[in-house]
């Protein structure tokens, strides 16, 4: 599925974004569980995992159609953009909600960080349709 991208040009990368994955040998083929990232405001927490190597779920191309993209964040939840109706919805649908749960895909880095993101380890798979 072809990835929706924040659709302006972001200023430089200033925005310090660690990872934490579960289950690091399915998302990016490796061992490695803590991925530093630097990012840009404006981007999306999705967009800037997968442009870094980070290989999170997103069945529907990232317009909030489905959970795939489920994330715990860790740190920085005020350095994000807030959840709207439509992804409180569907994330609710995600196996494993905590109170720190958001959809990676609609979370817009609007603060300078840093931002901590859990990539948990089954996230796999809970595809709903999507429309056309
Ligand atoms: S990729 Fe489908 S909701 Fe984020």
């Amino acid at each position: 599925m072809h990835l929706r991208h924040s659709d302006h040009d972001h200023g430089p990368e200033t925005v310090p974004v660690t990872f934490l994955l579960e289950d690091p040998e399915g998302l990016t083929g490796t061992e490695k569980t803590e991925w530093n990232m630097m990012a840009a405001k404006g981007e999306h927490l999705l967009e800037v995992a997968v442009e870094g190597g980070v290989n999170i779920e997103h069945a529907c191309g990232g317009v909030c159609a489905c959970s795939t993209c489920h994330v715990y964040i860790e740190k920085g939840m005020e350095h994000l953009s807030e959840s709207h109706e439509a992804e409180e919805d569907r994330v609710e649908e995600a196996p494993g909600l905590q109170r720190n749960s958001r959809l990676s895909c609609q979370c817009t880095i609007t603060g300078d960080g840093p931002i901590v993101v859990r990539v948990p380890a089954w996230n796999r798979n809970a595809v709903k349709e999507v429309p056309h």
